[in-house]
């Protein structure tokens, strides 16, 4: 499905997605999962570059959680090399993407080398203007508490009081400080749960799950999904 004419102009500034369903692609076919994460790795490419068609500034992807260590170690370091080769090519082609890349999550559990890519990565892009937000060892809750102890510091040494925190300041000491808040989070593979992603920035997302595996997620699925959104009628909380 295509997007109408009409509604090219309305899509959303930011994306979110929960890249979901590799194990089960994987298995359907049985290969070994790590064989899902890379045809997930494939489909990322390839919403990316849809993304950046349709003009959509931000997106973000659910990459790897900090509940995913409980996976065997085959399958963490699958997807560890997935994301290396990633960043390597990304490392190589940056001056002609020119996407700016930034990492969600606690960088310090990757190993050395894979850190080193991320920063090096997000350095060198820093002036690019369309993002993309990978959440490695990610989750909602820790984004939180850890924006929490560190207004706490900060108070502690002076530099803050208790009465000045406001949404809009808490906002500023998470991961996504300069990001607005994603107006449509897609989750493929049939799942219907937030997963602890974005718990804060979802406060007003509009939701869009689909039946579809993430490896087998295509440009007409992000159109019917932005469609989906563009149906809905947003009132945050107003008549
Ligand atoms: C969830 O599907 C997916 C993950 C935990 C990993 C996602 C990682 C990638 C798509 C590769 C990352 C690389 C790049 C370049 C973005 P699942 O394994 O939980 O699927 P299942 O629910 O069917 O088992």
């Amino acid at each position: 499905m295509a997007l109408s004419e009409k509604n090219i102009t309305c899509v959303p500034r930011h994306i979110a997605i929960i890249m979901d369903g590799n194990g089960r692609w994987a298995k359907k076919r049985g290969l070994p999962r790590t064989a899902g994460h890379a045809a997930g790795a494939e489909a990322f490419r390839r919403i990316a570059n849809h993304c950046r068609a349709r003009g959509v500034k931000y997106l973000t992807v659910y990459a790897f959680s900090t509940e995913n260590w409980k996976r065997s170690e085959d399958e963490i370091s699958g997807i560890m090399r997935l994301l290396g080769k990633y960043l390597e090519e990304a490392l190589q082609d940056m001056e002609q993407n020119r996407v700016r890349f930034c990492f969600f999550g606690d960088l310090s559990r990757l190993s050395p080398k894979l850190r080193q890519m991320c920063l090096a990565a997000q350095s060198r892009s820093a002036d690019y203007d369309v993002q993309v937000n990978f959440c490695l060892n990610y989750g909602g809750r820790l984004e939180i508490v850890q924006a929490a102890r560190q207004f706490a510091r900060d108070v502690q040494e002076g530099k803050r009081s208790p009465e000045e925190l406001s949404e809009e300041l808490f906002s500023s000491y998470l991961y996504s400080a300069d990001v607005p808040d994603p107006e449509l989070i897609i989750r493929p593979s049939g799942e219907l749960r937030t997963s602890n992603f974005l718990l804060w920035q979802s406060a007003y997302s509009e939701y869009v799950f689909m039946n579809v595996l993430w490896p087998d997620f295509g440009p007409g699925d992000l159109d019917a999904a932005i469609e989906e959104y563009q149906r809905r009628n947003r009132r945050f909380g107003g008549a």
